[in-house]
């Protein structure tokens, strides 16, 4: 599969392989590290982003394409829709079938809510879905709530916010705990104590995992929990496309849209929590991405229209790994775990260029540095730029077969193309693979508008600018279960009383007209556009 300019730079990663092993790993300065951010993150590219002219977050700058889908007209026209005939009613309405929602669901349930959970796709099509390397938790003897605390912290760039640090680092241990009594498979030595490895920017090893399917194995298992409760009604193929407020101003539930038939319905809902997850399929900068096909940011576009205020959302992560080569699964995500089990990043001479686990932003920018501006990456017949992760270094490490037991669906996958990952290294690039922001939430994952609650990757703020490997997963469950308990606690209290309003509707279109908005351009987007127009 490889050419022969590739064969013979990986002849020089395997003519440097002992000598690397030998090696210290290339160390940066703090100063370093800020100037190769700024010189080479997306985040930096000022021509990516614009400020935004209506809404919470009027001034603030923000990526082109989501400045587009946050300002643009919504789907409903709120004079012509019958508030009347409400379709469905609940106590807690959760948007969003991934791992945030999931955990949602089933705390909401057991504190006492009657729950729908609604989903774009099918119940389970989400990011979570596809996560590979682990989640963390400080649940060992060497490490502790704290030490983790400092990473997530140091990982951000100091500006997370420290009350939702707080929550996820002390929630970490129990959910691990709540995830193996649901029946979760981690890996376990034959005593039965669970593996950790590390992750960039871990100061201990906490990643638990399955093998390298961690989140699909999260998903089953809490996914099966919640079809086992059968009074937890679940919508699927019914993305919302706008909030309903009531004459107090509080969130009173959500209008779906049938994806097959159009059909639009009304829920009525005491709580509501959005569970939508990120936007990778918006495409920051023409990235490709590792997320899944409904990743249109459609939480954060229905959240702001309510008025619910955004935090960092000028920074997505990029992950060091996308797959590179083969063109078939260019973005593909290959685990940050490859590296935490050893395997070294070299150019096309061989050479280890940067340590191969520093945070994602700072590892993303080193290389594509390494790329654009050294010339020293590897270019692919099609002009697709990448450098080496030399995977053959686990067998060497921990013993052969290891990349094997360790990492059995990237093996096949890279297989399908007759790449042998344990015997050669394989190419990659950054992805886009992360919203490090989002709706801005307190520790209770309540927002700026009563009775909306916001979890997972649609919400911002605990991972400031940066979010460490294995904090996702961790973050969909701990927030997901607040949320949970938060909403249905909301609804206990809710009482009745007030009209279902769409005057935030009128209200923005309003907006949009003095801010001379007058594209035709509707959101949420639901799904991405791939199919080229015809002219
Ligand atoms: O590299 C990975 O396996 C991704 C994990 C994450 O984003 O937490």
């Amino acid at each position: 599969m490889y050419t022969a300019e590739m064969r013979e730079s990986i002849a020089k990663v395997e003519a440097s392989r002992q000598r690397r092993l030998q090696e210290r790993h290339p160390s940066m300065t703090p100063e370093e590290r800020q100037d190769v951010l700024k010189k080479f993150h997306p985040d930096y590219v000022e021509a990516a982003m614009r400020s935004l002219r209506i809404g919470p977050n009027k001034g603030g700058k923000t990526p082109n394409e989501l400045a587009d889908v946050l300002e643009a007209r919504p789907l409903i026209d709120p004079r012509a829709f019958d508030l009347s005939r409400v379709d469905l009613e609940t106590d807690v309405l959760i948007i969003g079938g991934g791992g945030a929602g999931a955990s949602a669901a089933l705390m909401a349930r057991e504190n006492g809510a009657r729950v729908l959970l609604v989903t774009k796709l099918r119940f389970g099509d989400a990011n979570t879905m596809m996560a590979q390397g682990g989640i963390q938790a400080a649940d060992k003897e060497n490490d502790s709530p704290a030490h983790h605390y400092l990473d997530v912290i140091g990982g951000g760039r100091f500006v997370n916010f420290p009350d939702l640090v707080e929550a996820l680092v002390m929630d970490a241990p129990e959910v691990i705990a709540w995830l193996e009594r649901l029946g979760m498979m981690f890996e376990k030595t034959p005593t039965g104590e669970m593996v950790t490895i590390h992750g960039g920017g871990t100061s201990r090893k906490r990643m638990h995992y399955a093998r390298d399917y961690s989140g699909a194995e999260i998903m089953r298992t809490l996914r099966d929990e919640v079809r086992n409760h059968p009074d937890i009604r679940i919508v699927e193929f019914a993305p919302a496309i706008e909030l309903v407020l009531n004459t107090r101003g509080e969130c009173a539930g959500a209008i779906l849209q049938n994806l097959e038939t159009g059909e639009r319905l009304l829920v009525k809902a005491k709580t509501t929590i959005i569970a939508t997850g990120g936007s990778g399929r918006l495409h920051y900068q023409n990235f490709p991405t590792t997320n899944h096909y409904g990743a249109t940011a459609d939480g954060l576009v229905l959240a702001y229209r309510v008025g619910a205020k955004l935090a960092f959302i000028d920074t997505m992560q990029y992950h060091p790994t996308g797959a590179a080569y083969p063109e078939q699964i260019l973005g593909q995500l290959v685990t940050e775990k490859v590296r935490g089990l050893g395997a070294q990043v070299c150019n096309v001479d061989g050479e280890q260029f940067v340590y191969p686990l520093e945070t994602r932003d700072v590892e993303a920018a080193a290389f594509i540095r390494e790329c654009l501006e050294r010339k020293r990456g590897i270019q692919t017949p099609t002009g697709q730029w990448g450098v080496w992760l030399d995977s053959p270094l686990i067998d060497v490490i921990h013993g052969t077969g290891t990349v094997a037991k360790e990492l059995p669906a990237m093996v096949r996958q890279y297989k399908r193309f007759g790449i042998d990952m344990a015997k050669e290294p394989i190419l990659v690039y950054p992805t886009l693979h992360y919203q490090n922001g989002g709706i801005a939430i307190k520790a209770d994952c309540s927002t700026d508008v009563p009775n909306l609650f916001v979890a997972g990757e649609a919400s911002g703020g605990v991972h400031g600018r940066n979010r460490l490997m294995g904090n996702s997963l961790l973050d969909v469950c701990v927030f997901g279960r607040r949320a949970g308990v938060a909403a249905a606690a909301r609804a206990k209290e809710w009482k009745d009383g007030a009209a279902l309003s769409l005057e935030h509707v009128v209200r923005w279109n309003q907006a949009r007209a003095e801010a001379g908005l007058t594209d035709e351009r509707t959101a949420p987007v639901i799904l991405p556009e791939y199919t080229r127009k015809v002219r």
